[in-house]
């Protein structure tokens, strides 16, 4: 036969059971909010939007730039990208998308329009229109975007994969 238990027991073990709750309440939430971010990572690759089709002139490499911010744990990081869309007809696939990160130490090329070429700031490169080195140090052309799409409000998308 177990013993009744006093009184005094009884709150002491009521005490612990609700002490227990308040904890499980605000401490769970607490915890998961604290390593949520740890657990979560930005997309490594998406569709971008760049420009609407519209916008885009035919034969003039027309400039494009975006902002991707990636997460990782508590950090975040803003790398910004850019480059030059050249249509090459009405063709909606007739497009050549280059990377506008020099190919030696990733400064930003600028196309010339007097010069017709891109020109790197940094050592003097330049690239041709294709994105070919015309002259300077980089060891291979400008990097290009390959996969890309156009959405059915005109707008140009690329497939962006970080490196
Ligand atoms: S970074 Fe462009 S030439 Fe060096």
């Amino acid at each position: 036969m177990s013993e009744p238990i006093s009184r005094r027991e009884f709150i002491k073990g009521a005490t612990a059971v609700i002490g227990g709750l308040i904890t499980a309440v605000i401490g769970i939430p607490t915890v998961a909010y604290l390593i949520d971010p740890a657990l979560r990572a930005s997309a490594k690759e998406d569709w971008i939007p760049i420009g609407k089709m519209e916008n885009i002139p035919i034969g003039k490499p027309t400039p494009f730039s975006f902002t991707r911010v990636q997460v990782n744990g508590w950090e975040r990081t803003a790398t910004s990208h850019g480059g030059y869309i050249i249509r090459r007809s009405d063709g909606p696939d007739d497009l050549l998308i280059l990377n506008s990160r020099c190919t030696h130490l990733a400064c930003s090329v600028n196309w010339s329009e007097n010069d017709q070429v891109y020109l790197c700031p940094c050592h003097d490169a330049k690239f041709g229109q294709q994105g070919e080195v015309l002259g300077g140090p980089p060891p291979r052309p400008l990097d290009r975007f390959t996969e890309f799409r156009v959405s059915a409000e005109g707008v140009l998308e690329i497939f962006y994969k970080e490196a």
